[in-house]
């Protein structure tokens, strides 16, 4: 089953959350935003990737990147357990965490969004939410998706640089190589032609000489 696929528009769904009831598009509003769902509160990898991801937060506000976090946790719980999560980033447990987490204890949400992993279970048998990532345009539509497992936590530096890349590639008609990081040099897709390319990257096109001699793997300066 395909579940939410690249381009499609994200649900405008309504849910409870740490700060409050939202409707999703609303609470996006004209900015980018990360959905990103852990197993379970109170949890040490959980607590790790939460603390990270709050730890990044002003970086993905400079973005203009809306954070929201999801598991199938009750509110009292979210909110018991962010205060272990500041202290786990030795912060005082009085202030704000920076981002909502949605309470989504009937799993409606993680079933309709493909998030549950059918191989962590809780004490009942249920399945529990997997480590999963949607990025999300401004066009309210689903620019990336990643899934992990329970047992492996997610490198948040990777997923802010994946959003530089989104959003470069979202204004200019380039693409961003492999591990590349903002400022490097990037790539002039193979749909462009090598006279369209000449005039579209006035700062120039390296074409690295390849034993096919075919002219694909083509380089410019970051525009
Ligand atoms: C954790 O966050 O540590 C975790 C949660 C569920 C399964 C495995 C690890």
């Amino acid at each position: 089953m395909p579940g939410l696929l690249l381009g499609d528009e994200f649900p405008n769904f309504e849910a409870e959350t740490t700060n409050g009831k939202i409707k999703f598009h609303d609470f996006l509003g004209d900015s980018w935003g990360i959905l990103f769902s852990h197993p379970r509160d109170y949890t040490p990898v959980c607590t790790t990737e939460l603390g990270r991801a709050a730890k990044l937060s002003d970086e993905f506000s400079r973005r203009n990147v809306k954070m929201i976090a999801l598991s199938i946790d009750s509110l009292e719980d979210h909110r018991g357990w962010t205060k272990d999560i500041l202290a786990y980033n030795d912060e005082e447990s009085g202030c704000a965490f920076p981002f909502p987490i949605i309470a989504d204890n009937q799993r409606e949400l993680a079933v309709a969004l493909g998030m549950l992993d059918p191989d962590e279970k809780d004490k009942d048998g249920m399945p529990l939410t997997a480590r999963c990532v949607f990025v999300i345009g401004q066009d309210k539509k689903l620019k990336l998706s990643l899934l992990y497992p329970a047992t492996t936590g997610r490198n948040f530096d990777e997923i802010l640089r994946v959003v530089d890349s989104l959003q470069l590639t979202a204004k200019n008609r380039v693409a961003t190589p492999a591990d590349w990081q903002p400022g490097e040099r990037v790539m002039v897709p193979p749909n462009i032609p090598e006279e369209e390319a000449a005039a579209m990257f006035p700062a120039g096109v390296y074409t690295k000489e390849l034993p096919s001699e075919r002219k694909y793997l083509r380089y410019t300066p970051q525009p």
